[in-house]
């Protein structure tokens, strides 16, 4: 429910300024629950304020809450009703944890494919994470908690992620990596974390351009500003940039021990907080920050805690692994999925004997590691999930060693050791290659469950799967010419086995339900519903291989390739991807016909599923603009993008609405520019596999 925040005047008025200054600084939570904490005003009935992580569910401290999939996964699904769902059910576990703000999505656009933190991050293309994001803030604030769109801006890569700076031209922020944003600031988000990197030299805390003019004067967003954790570098900047709340705003446990750590990289110096505490009371008494400025701080905060009806008196009591939120988990990790390949192996009839292999087949994959981690209630395993469902024999080898987990709170001196992200049973110490070999040949279908491991502050090394899994792969699929690989992972993964296999399913990181889902998808109980966000192909073939744009060098990441991020980089060059931007297949097959431009905003296709069995597609459309001599332009772009679940033999006409950025383009000297001429739309099944064109005269 939306609410005017009324007596925010009033109250501000009534606030001294160590009250007032008590609202943009973090502090402890004294329930020890929270991510961040305000304490409020008692002596004016404003109450403490609680913000928690993250993206694929709650991290209240100490407290268990419905694991989802990774935002990956989400974004995966193309369904922004769907995601809308996540962000409402997530909101309310957020209200029973007692937390207002959830630190959540993370809208930052997948440039490089190593990065530890692409899980937790949507897509490649901006449109698409447009799309999903709105969605995820719609969801959270129906709830009456304040969403967090996060990391503003250009936070692309873990390795140095507090130092780095990312070099980018206007056209690309503009047309790339604020889009995202800017959508979520249009659908009411109540705040904005600013992220730990430096933009064109410029620290994002302190980016007034960036935060102050772009984001607040021009999209006139209304919420509050909120650093990263430790993320603040200035005070003066910092506030006068437009900088609104400073987190957690106390140093790490006020640890002397800490003086001396050496912070390795991408973690923050946790002993570096108070910035805006005492500094910025000074500054004020210096008329380095005006008055007005403070004000308007508070006024934000309070703003957001009026319109969430924290000043209403009633019961905000949440809800919390209700059947409905289980399901939920269940379902979004369903139509997150990704049916890569498939060689008539899928679906299994229900009586096949399978082998499950691999050396986590115990364990739920929860989520990477960092501020995003979970405890759930409950979780399948993989082998679970299909001993359950199979009517045939199951037999479960590990076949390889584990792979060593990651995780950001490892690296960090004052969380306890032993962490353990996942959870699950330990499966056999010195696993047999041999045995998982022998239970493949004896299996109508082996099915090979294969996982990376990628955390918050880490760059992967490299797109291989880690540790002895390709050989498993390859040593089951020569053994039986069925096999079939499922693939949990953060991002893209390399496959060198990809051709010796029947089919290849990506999971991502599924979450709580993982091994239900799986069966579900693996039986054909649903269709997998998901198509790829970002581009699978040879960590070569990416733009970003070059280190002067990753990891960058002498501190700078160049971005340099510009628009050419994605499918839009593999359309200007020669090498064809692994698999392209939205590809994924149904257990249904379709056929497209009729595509016509209705408007020149407007275009229709009919989608006819000549199946046997119900199947799910995802319409999208690409927008490719006419030459221009002097602008280089992407071949094509990702306009809109709609999704039909059809029975057998059904058809239906699907409506693509592409809006005027759909054909624009930023000019940094006249803004956003649509050229005259004739735009050609592409109806496709990924960014690859056209279906039909029709012209647009603009
Ligand atoms: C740092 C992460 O970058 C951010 O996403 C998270 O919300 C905060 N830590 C709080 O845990």
């Amino acid at each position: 429910m939306e609410r005017t925040p009324a007596d925010v005047d009033t109250l501000l008025a009534e606030m001294d300024r160590a009250e007032k200054l008590s609202l943009v600084r973090g502090t402890d939570d004294p329930e020890g629950t929270a991510t961040g904490f305000l304490p409020g005003v008692e002596r004016l009935g404003i109450p403490p304020f609680r913000l928690v992580d993250g993206p694929l569910g709650i991290r209240a401290e100490g407290e268990r809450a419905t694991a989802f999939p990774a935002s990956l996964a989400t974004a995966a699904t193309f369904d922004p009703d769907l995601a809308r769902t996540q962000g409402a059910a997530m909101a309310r576990e957020a209200r029973a944890h007692d937390q207002d703000a959830l630190l959540a999505p993370g809208v930052n656009i997948i440039r490089v494919p190593q990065c530890g933190r692409n899980f937790e991050y949507l897509s490649e293309d901006p449109v698409h994470a447009s799309d999903i994001g709105r969605a995820l803030v719609s969801g959270i604030q129906s709830e009456d908690v304040v969403a967090t769109v996060k990391h503003f801006v250009a936070n692309n890569q873990e390795t140095h992620r507090t130092t780095v700076s990312a070099d980018v031209d206007e056209r690309t922020l503009r047309e790339l990596y604020l889009p995202p944003f800017r959508a979520a600031v249009e659908g009411g988000v109540g705040s904005v974390m600013t992220a730990y990197n430096r933009v064109n030299g410029t620290h994002m805390s302190d980016h007034e351009r960036l935060v102050g003019d772009v984001l607040k004067d021009e999209w006139g967003f209304g919420g509050y500003v909120v650093s990263d954790w430790y993320g603040l570098e200035t005070t003066v900047g910092a506030a006068n940039a437009g900088l609104d709340v400073e987190m957690p705003g106390v140093p790490e446990a006020g640890d002397d021990a800490l003086d001396d750590f050496e912070w390795p990289d991408g973690i923050p110096d946790a002993t570096h907080a108070g910035l805006f505490g005492d500094p910025l009371a000074t500054a004020l008494d210096d008329g380095d920050v005006s008055p007005e400025r403070l004000d308007d701080m508070v006024t934000r905060v309070l703003g957001q805690m009026a319109r969430i009806g924290l000043f209403d008196d009633e019961d905000r009591p949440g809800e919390l692994d209700s059947q409905r939120h289980r399901d939920l988990a269940e379902r979004l990790a369903v139509r997150g999925t990704v049916l890569l390949d498939n060689d008539d192996v899928l679906p299994l009839a229900d009586d096949a004997d399978v082998a499950v292999v691999g050396p986590h087949v115990h364990e739920p994959k929860l989520g990477g590691g960092g501020s995003s981690e979970t405890t759930p209630f409950h979780s399948v395993s993989p082998a679970d999930g299909i001993e359950s469902r199979a009517d045939g024999t199951v037999t479960v080898a590990p076949g390889v060693p584990e792979i060593e987990d990651v995780s950001l709170f490892d690296l960090l001196p004052f969380v306890e050791s032993g962490h353990d992200s996942d959870g699950g049973s330990t499966p056999p110490v010195d696993p047999s290659l041999d045995a998982a070999v022998d239970a493949a040949a004896d299996a109508d279908v082996p099915i090979v469950v294969v996982r990376d491991a990628t955390t918050e502050a880490r760059d992967r090394d490299s797109l291989s799967l880690p540790g002895r899994q390709d050989e498993l792969v390859e040593a089951v699929a020569a053994a039986n010419d069925r096999t079939v690989v499922v693939v949990r992972s953060g991002g893209p993964v390399e496959m060198p086995w990809r051709d010796d296999v029947a089919a290849v399913l990506e999971q991502w990181y599924p979450g709580q339900a993982d091994g239900s889902a799986l069966a579900t998808v693996l039986y054909g109980d649903r269709d997998p519903g998901g198509r790829l966000p970002v581009t699978f192909a040879p960590e070569e073939a990416y733009p970003t291989s070059d280190e002067r744009r990753f990891p960058g060098v002498d501190g700078v990441a160049h971005y340099d390739e510009g628009l050419f991020v994605g499918y839009r980089h593999f359309d200007a060059t020669d090498h064809d991807p692994t698999y392209p931007f939205g590809h994924g297949h149904s257990y249904a097959t379709f056929e497209y016909r009729d595509a016509v431009a209705i408007d020149e905003s407007t275009v229709e296709v009919t989608v006819e599923n000549v199946a046997d069995r119900p199947g799910r597609e995802v319409v999208q459309a690409y927008v490719r603009p006419p030459d221009t001599d002097d602008i280089d332009r992407p071949v094509r772009e990702l306009a809109a993008f709609d999704a039909v679940a059809l029975d057998a033999g059904e058809s239906r006409t699907v409506s693509l609405s592409l809006d005027h950025l759909a054909f624009s383009r930023y000019d940094p000297a006249g803004g956003w520019t649509v050229d005259d001429g004739r735009y050609t739309v592409d109806v496709a099944r990924s960014a690859a596999d056209v279906r039909a064109s029709v012209r647009i005269d603009r």
